[in-house]
């Protein structure tokens, strides 16, 4: 027997222990099992910063409830902002609305709301019945709108055009009529319709401009002369003219607007009485103003 069998087995300095075998082993991860690892872990980081950033300092949450409220008293005038809800400025570029959502006629009050172009909108729904939906084509927003609940959402609108909204959760027979529209408006189609709306307005109270009508009727002139006094072959006489006298404002502008054509059995002159004078660009507020004018060379 040598002594060499009670020494301790010699273990050469570069090969493992058993201790160091186990452990590698239990560790053992593929080269690109841990890449994968790594960029799942990562990609993981990355989630949970952005939801952090996004839900702090964007100010990005879900929509949800903004609080409760009684169905019962919603739509009861004085109870509640629902009863007449409508869009207000709350400033300079923002606006809100309240919305009610209602089944037994199905439909959204207001059905139609009309912001400036790269306005935000903030909306307030509830419903004074049954569970809706709401949802703004183009937009990312989409709710439900249950009773009892008020349910708020946000949205900027930078491009101009009409936003078809509908109820997107079946809410009865009636749920395919719920539908609204949000009009985002440039400035000049704000100036078209405000034009009009005065124009609707002076034309039911009947008060046109005399000056502003003075300075058009330089194209009237041409025919009728620029006193009115009518011009022989052209145009008659609208100074103290029975047919002029005989005549309401806004009877004037639909006749100014209409013309009267040179077969028209009423025409007495023999020549064509062309649209507005022959100037489309006229508005109704344009020939009120013209008719106010005109109006003014009565003098009998
Ligand atoms: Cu309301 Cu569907």
């Amino acid at each position: 027997m040598s002594d060499a069998r009670h020494q301790p087995p010699q273990q050469p300095a570069n090969e493992p222990t058993v201790d160091s075998v186990a452990r590698s082993e239990a560790l053992h991860i593929d080269r690109y099992e841990g890449i994968w690892v790594r960029v799942s872990m990562t990609t993981l980081a990355l989630f949970t910063v952005a939801v952090i950033y996004a839900s702090t300092a964007m100010g990005i949450q879900l929509p949800g409830m903004h609080m409760r409220i009684d169905p019962r008293t919603v739509a009861t005038p004085g109870m509640s902002l629902f009863a007449e809800p409508k869009v207000t400025q709350i400033r300079e570029g923002e606006y809100e609305a309240y919305i009610r959502a209602q089944a037994q006629p199905w439909i959204f009050t207001p059905s139609k709301i009309h912001i400036p172009v790269g306005a935000k909108l903030t909306l307030y729904i509830t419903s004074q019945d049954v569970q809706h939906g709401f949802y703004i084509d183009r937009t990312n927003v989409n709710v439900m709108v249950l009773p009892g609940q008020v349910t708020k959402t946000a949205a900027r609108f930078d491009k101009p055009g009409v936003y078809n909204f509908i109820c997107h959760e079946y809410c009865g027979i009636g749920h395919h009529t719920m539908f609204g529209q949000i009009i985002v408006e440039t400035p000049e189609m704000i100036a078209e319709a405000t034009a009009t709306a005065e124009a609707a307005v002076a034309l039911a109270t009947g008060v046109g401009n005399p000056a502003n009508g003075q300075a058009r009727f330089t194209l009237c002139a041409g025919c009728h002369g620029l006193g009115g006094e009518g011009v022989k072959g052209l145009g008659k006489p609208l100074a103290n003219s029975e047919f002029v006298a005989g005549l309401k404002d806004a009877e004037l502008v639909d006749f100014i607007k209409k013309g009267r054509a040179i077969d028209d059995p009423a025409n007495t002159s023999g020549v064509a009485m062309p649209p507005k004078g022959g100037n489309p660009a006229l508005n109704d507020n344009d020939l009120l103003d013209i008719v106010a004018f005109i109006r003014t060379l009565q003098t009998q």
